[in-house]
């Protein structure tokens, strides 16, 4: 099966390629998948797409027109795929439900402490030979309240890390998991007691802009707040206008609304016209990843095994689970 990989870079190509043998061929795009670029899947048989690529009707259609008939989607969220249109076409979509729940839980900590203790600015200034302390104070992150929205798989992982932590910790979730009994309450509460709020819930409709001026307006003053799950659940004006009257104390971001513009690229070259990117970078309190947590060696190794597996399952026309039903 010849399979076209969209936004393809070089550790991608390295970790497909210990797959590839004569039932799955690979070839790699460094493009975009969208309406333009959507014509080099030609002679393919299957599509392996990522985060920022587009899977519009349009899009499908023109694949479903080539004859391509599934998507394999190197990710676990799927909110940037037309699932109507999919079904419509009779396209199949497969994706990686869970390659590491404890890469993106430890890159969320990883967040919540460098905020907290400032170890980007110590690292740059310790490189100055400057040693002063002013404006590295942090605070103990025991005996914190956490607040964790979306307690799936990555919710859980960074629920357990919190816990050792010796955070109180405050849950909401549509559906409440067993393992988390009694941290659970509404999201006014998580609202009104976290000292530091992460988000790891998918993006859907019911989810897009949770976090707006009237959310925010219930948190408490100088609140962390975390997002490594999708742009979208932010509405970053508001977050802009709440960090401008100090309402939020702290901002780490992985991911962000209007990202497939600009990350995975390096544009140091480029002038970034995205005036509300630019300006979130502006605050001496907020700290961007570009969309890193999932990158690490166990959740690439994962991502290729689990994707080839997919692709495989779907030429001998089996069912592996992993395939999205709607
Ligand atoms: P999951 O499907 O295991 O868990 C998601 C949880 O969110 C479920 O328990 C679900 O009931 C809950 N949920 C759904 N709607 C909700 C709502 N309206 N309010 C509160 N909770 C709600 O997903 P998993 O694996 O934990 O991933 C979570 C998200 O993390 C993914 O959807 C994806 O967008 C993001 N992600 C980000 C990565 C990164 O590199 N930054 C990597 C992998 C995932």
């Amino acid at each position: 099966m010849k399979v076209a990989v969209f936004s393809s870079k070089k550790y991608d190509r390295e970790g497909f390629e210990q797959w590839a043998d004569n039932s799955l061929q690979f070839s790699y795009f460094e493009q975009r998948l969208n309406a333009q670029s959507v014509k080099l899947a030609a002679g393919c048989h299957a599509i392996c797409a990522f985060v920022n690529d587009e899977l519009s009707a349009d899009v499908l259609q023109q694949l479903s027109a080539m004859g391509i008939e599934m998507v394999a989607l190197r990710c676990a969220g799927f909110n940037n795929v037309d699932m109507a249109a999919a079904k419509e076409l009779g396209i199949r979509v497969a994706r990686v439900p869970a390659y590491s729940p404890e890469a993106v839980a430890e890159h969320t900590i990883a967040m919540m402490l460098t905020l907290n203790r400032k170890l980007h600015k110590a690292y740059n200034r310790v490189r100055d030979d400057n040693f002063a302390l002013d404006g590295l104070l942090g605070f103990n992150m025991h005996g914190k309240t956490v607040g964790l929205i979306g307690t799936g798989r990555i919710g859980i992982a960074t629920a357990a890390i919190i816990k050792g932590f010796g955070c109180k910790l405050l849950c909401y979730d549509i559906q409440q998991n067993a393992e988390l009994d009694g941290h659970y309450v509404s999201l006014e509460q998580l609202y009104a007691q976290s000292d530091i709020i992460s988000l790891h819930c998918p993006l859907n409709p019911a989810t897009q802009h949770m976090i707006n001026a009237e959310a925010l307006a219930k948190m408490r003053d100088g609140v962390m707040l975390i997002n490594t799950s999708r742009g979208a659940l932010i509405d970053s004006k508001a977050v802009i206008n709440s960090l401008k009257s100090r309402k939020i104390g702290y901002l780490g971001l992985d991911v962000y609304e209007q990202e497939a513009d600009i990350f995975f690229e390096n544009l140091s070259e480029q002038m970034i016209d995205d005036e509300v990117f630019k300006r979130l970078l502006t605050f001496p309190n907020v700290l961007i990843t570009g969309h890193q947590a999932f990158f690490t060696k166990e959740a690439l190794q994962q991502i290729s095994s689990i994707t080839s597996d997919n692709l495989l399952a779907f030429a001998s026309n089996q069912a592996n689970g992993n395939e999205l039903v709607n």
